[in-house]
């Protein structure tokens, strides 16, 4: 059975008294968890403060970004090592807001996959439609070219060591998230696709969702058979919102 897998997206908020408020109500309660496992993708200035805070407790670190370089003349932005220097397991890459606010279209988003692996970083990559493309009937094509560009430079074995989310655009800080039923849908789309290439990978892939999902709505979306847990943007905030959907991961 695939575990299932809850990342909190802090994206750009926080602060050093905030976090430590945040870090410090969320650890101790999650110390339990066996099923499940939990992450924070937390902003670069803070790697620092939260991976101290994460010594204890079993939650993992993460980034919500990455160059696709190495290292050189690359002002302002952080390489995969760096990450690594500082105690991250996972990182982000692709989400939406990267994509539509700082252009980075499908062959960045792969360099960076594959940068990430390349590193010993886990990817998490974020695939989804916009509401445009869900209404024109198009989201199966936008979650199929965002994949087959991953898979054209990582391959299907580089999806082995990594994480997709499913985060339809629509449903990002919206409140308006998919249903259970939306999400699985594409959800098993996406796992039918890799599973054409490798029936064992897809198996074992871990595919979470992303949008809007919150304590109230967790379960629910867990239990369907293709949603391995969550990557949480505005609930991951609230430290009982986190626990409670941490809590729903473990159980479903
Ligand atoms: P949301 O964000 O939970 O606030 O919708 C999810 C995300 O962007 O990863």
């Amino acid at each position: 059975m695939r575990e299932k897998l809850v990342a909190g997206n802090w994206k750009m908020h926080g602060s050093l008294s905030e976090n430590k408020a945040l870090l410090d109500a969320i650890i101790p309660q999650l110390a339990d968890l066996s099923r499940a496992s939990c992450a924070v993708c937390v902003p670069f200035p803070y790697l620092f403060q939260a991976q101290a805070a994460l010594q204890s407790g079993n939650i993992s670190l993460g980034a919500q970004n990455m160059s696709q370089h190495e290292k050189g003349a690359f002002t302002g932005e952080v390489s995969a090592s760096m990450l690594l220097d500082f105690g991250c397991k996972y990182v982000i890459v692709g989400h939406s807001e990267r994509r539509a606010l700082y252009g980075e279209d499908d062959a960045t988003v792969a360099a960076k996959f594959v940068a990430a692996q390349k590193a010993g970083l886990t990817p998490i990559l974020c695939v989804g439609e916009t509401l445009e493309e869900r209404e024109a009937n198009i989201t199966e094509q936008v979650v199929a070219r965002q994949l087959d560009a991953v898979l054209a430079v990582a391959g299907v074995a580089g999806l082995a060591k990594s994480i997709v989310a499913y985060e339809p655009v629509w449903a990002i800080g919206t409140g308006k998230t998919a249903s259970p039923e939306q999400a699985q849908a594409v959800h098993a789309f996406i796992r039918g696709k890799i599973s054409a290439a490798s029936a064992e990978i897809a198996a074992g892939l871990v595919i979470q969702y992303g949008g809007s999902v919150k304590a109230a709505n967790a379960a629910q979306l867990f239990s369907m058979p293709d949603i391995d847990g969550g990557l949480i943007g505005g609930a991951a905030l609230s430290a009982d919102e986190f626990v409670a959907i941490c809590r729903a991961a473990q159980q479903g």
